[in-house]
């Protein structure tokens, strides 16, 4: 029997161009190892395709003076032609607009529902009086509490990568019209993080979940279970997992109370990969559940590194709560690459783009992914799962 392997590289969000840190970060060290598998005769999928809801969307459309629709439309056939061209070899490229992932994701918000993982509560969130609306954690800017960075968002300190909380930002500020932000009741479906988390624990510390053995903890990067355990450290909380959005995939609607509201971006965006994988299997007659549920499949999340909780914790225990769903035997997570000694990014315009490269220096897109891929070896942080180019350690792979 072939082993089967499938592959995911993070849904960029279609909110910009590739840059070559997203390149170095997730999607070569992927497809090298895609393309190793397929060398090595297994039978492998490797999905991704653009992450198209999200405050990254609405924050670009706004800042255009257009619709989040025109900024998906626009980025999403950008991000695909230019992985295209870099030699980025997905076996489906999709999005996260399409209907397939709407449906994929309500089902899966059903199906939490109805298995008793949520708690609805009413809590305060930050409210814009002028913007006449709730604020998205990205909406809202101030001073980060761990580096004093004065340009930290609600959800992220892009300057020390700490992952944050609106509330605790010092002197927050709404983006939409720069007041100060008020908190108003509103009612949200948060997921009991707190259930899951005895068996996250043991599975990443052991690689055990009921006494079976489903991965090494030594094949796992040290800086993953690191971030990992010290989220555990703290205790998991339940975390809200929809939003008052315009913009994104909607509750239910037969289930009461969720009118305007929309899955939270983290929840429906890794359901992406699965979107994704039944699009693909559609399309080549194939049966996409041998490559989710099958105990016998070697699921790989290749990703950077501000996506290791989302990967290995919450996105895990969303699986676990749906039941049937196998769990990733490794997520290898890359260090930023910097530009001059800054981190890349696209909200920032700081970064240099793999379409200007491509089109600039046509035929020479093998010269970018060797420097790119030296750049990552010499990083002591960037690597395969399984140690491709070394000595396997403790995985047959
Ligand atoms: N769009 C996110 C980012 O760029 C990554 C989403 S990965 C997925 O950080 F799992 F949610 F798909
Ligand atoms: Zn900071």
């Amino acid at each position: 029997m072939k082993k089967r392997y499938l592959v995911t590289a993070a849904l960029p969000y279609a909110n910009g161009p590739l840059h070559i840190g997203h390149l170095a970060g997730a999607y070569l060290p992927a497809d090298i190892y895609v393309r190793y598998l397929r060398l090595m005769g297994r039978d492998v999928v490797f999905v991704c395709g653009s992450d198209e809801h999200g405050a990254a969307i609405t924050v670009k459309a706004r800042k255009e003076g257009t619709t989040p629709q025109a900024i998906v439309d626009k980025y999403h056939a950008i991000l695909r032609d230019t992985f295209e061209k870099i030699g980025i070899s997905f076996d489906i490229y999709h999005r996260t607009s399409a209907p397939i992932h709407h449906a994929t994701s309500q089902d899966f918000f059903r199906k939490l529902n109805n298995n008793g993982e949520f708690i609805e509560e009413t809590t305060e969130q930050y409210y814009d009086e002028t913007a006449g609306q709730f604020l998205a954690d990205r909406y809202i800017v101030g001073t980060c509490p761990v580096c004093a960075n004065p340009e930290a968002y609600g959800d992220q300190c892009e300057r020390c990568g700490s992952t944050l909380s609106p509330t605790d930002l010092i002197e927050p500020k709404s983006m939409l019209s720069g007041s100060v932000p008020v908190k108003r009741p509103t009612k949200h479906w948060f997921l009991r993080l707190d259930k899951h988390e005895a068996w996250l624990r043991e599975w990443i510390n052991t690689g055990k979940v009921d006494g079976k053995q489903l991965h090494h903890p030594a094949d796992w990067k040290n800086h993953v279970l690191g971030q990992c355990n010290s989220w555990l450290d703290q205790g998991l909380q339940p975390r809200a997992m929809t939003r008052d959005l315009e913009w994104g995939v909607d509750v239910p609607p037969e289930i009461p109370g969720s009118e305007g509201k929309k899955l939270y971006v983290w929840l429906d965006a890794p359901i992406g990969y699965i979107s994704a994988t039944k699009q693909w299997a559609q399309d080549h007659g194939k049966n996409w559940e041998l490559y989710w549920k099958n105990p016998d499949t070697r699921l790989v999340y290749f990703i950077g590194k501000d996506n290791i909780v989302f990967h290995c914790l919450i996105f895990p225990a969303i699986l676990k709560a749906h039941g049937d769903f196998i769990l990733p035997v490794n997520v290898p997570a890359n260090q930023f690459l910097n530009l001059e000694g800054r981190k890349l990014s696209t909200s920032k315009n700081w970064a240099v783009w793999v379409h200007e490269y491509c089109a600039e220096f046509a035929g020479q897109e093998d010269a970018l992914r060797y420097n790119m891929v030296k750049r990552c070896r010499s990083r002591a942080t960037a690597s395969l799962p399984g140690r491709v180019f070394r000595k396997p350690t403790t995985t047959n792979w």
